[in-house]
């Protein structure tokens, strides 16, 4: 099976067709999810708070992510995986935001990388591309900032931090990226932004005007009750339907309705 290209992903808003991406961090969800056909698999640094369980993304390794992106490499054969450089892996300088990107491509098997940040990356990202590595963007609400933003805030809401973002957008387009999420800011300002890039624009929160839309996997299966953030639309309510269900296996399994005959296993003497 041919895995979707970089190449592929570009040319699908000028032929019309809008981006899916999810993001997955395991082999068995990355089987699902590929073949429910979406376009990308972000192996996010939000594992550090849907699978980890920490506060933010902050805590999350280079090596962690290597590890999940293998496993979602080793599950899915179609879509275009990229990989997100952590906190911490590439902030440092442009010698360590390559050694970072090589170690997610190499040891990680993904096709691309993500990483946070506007025009004070570009040179790096511009090296990347040429040292071969294909670069995702992400400008509005990036979550490795969360300390600076003070809280998971709406960004890009004034006139002048809005005219920033498409700044940093182009400069981020001309680095080289070859698309960009778009997370967290209002409706008007990523269409405005989409508006005026060649590179599709992803969004998250950020309206219906981006080239395509991404969502962590675990809030559209509703997998958290609690977390209900006006931009997710859960598509099912898994969170009820693993409780029920291990809660009918516990119930039987303290009854003696299992394991029976059924799930036995005999010798033939
Ligand atoms: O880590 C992540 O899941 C992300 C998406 C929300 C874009 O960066």
């Amino acid at each position: 099976m041919k895995r979707i290209t970089t190449t592929q992903l570009r040319r699908k808003p000028r032929d019309g067709e809008r981006i899916v991406m999810v993001t997955c961090y395991d082999a068995t969800f990355a089987r699902l999810v590929d073949e429910a056909n979406v376009d990308v698999i972000l192996i996010g640094d939000s594992l550090g708070m849907v699978v980890q369980g920490h506060e933010n993304t902050l805590p999350v390794t280079l090596d962690e992510m290597i590890y999940h992106c293998r496993a979602v490499a080793r599950g899915a054969q179609r879509a275009h995986l990229v990989g997100d450089l952590p906190f911490g892996s590439y902030q440092a300088g442009t010698e360590q935001l390559i050694q970072s990107a090589a170690r997610l491509l190499k040891e990680g098997g993904v096709q691309s990388v993500k990483l946070e940040g506007g025009a004070e990356y570009a040179d790096g990202i511009a090296k990347l591309v040429r040292a071969g590595i294909p670069v995702m963007g992400h400008l509005g609400l990036t979550p490795q900032s969360v300390h600076q933003m003070g809280g998971y805030r709406v960004q890009a809401k004034s006139q002048s931090a809005a005219d920033k973002l498409l700044a940093d957008a182009v400069a981020l387009q001309e680095a080289g990226c070859f698309s960009l999420v778009l997370e967290g800011i209002p409706a008007p300002v990523a269409e405005r932004v989409t508006a005026a890039l060649e590179i599709p624009t992803i969004g998250i929160g950020a309206g219906v005007g981006c080239a395509g839309q991404v969502l962590v996997l675990y809030d559209l299966l509703g997998l958290d009750e609690r977390f209900a953030p006006k931009f997710v639309k859960k598509y099912d309510n898994l969170h009820r339907r693993v409780v029920d269900a291990v809660s009918a296996y516990a119930t039987e399994v303290r009854s003696g309705a299992f394991p029976t005959e059924e799930h036995s296993h005999y010798t033939s003497h």
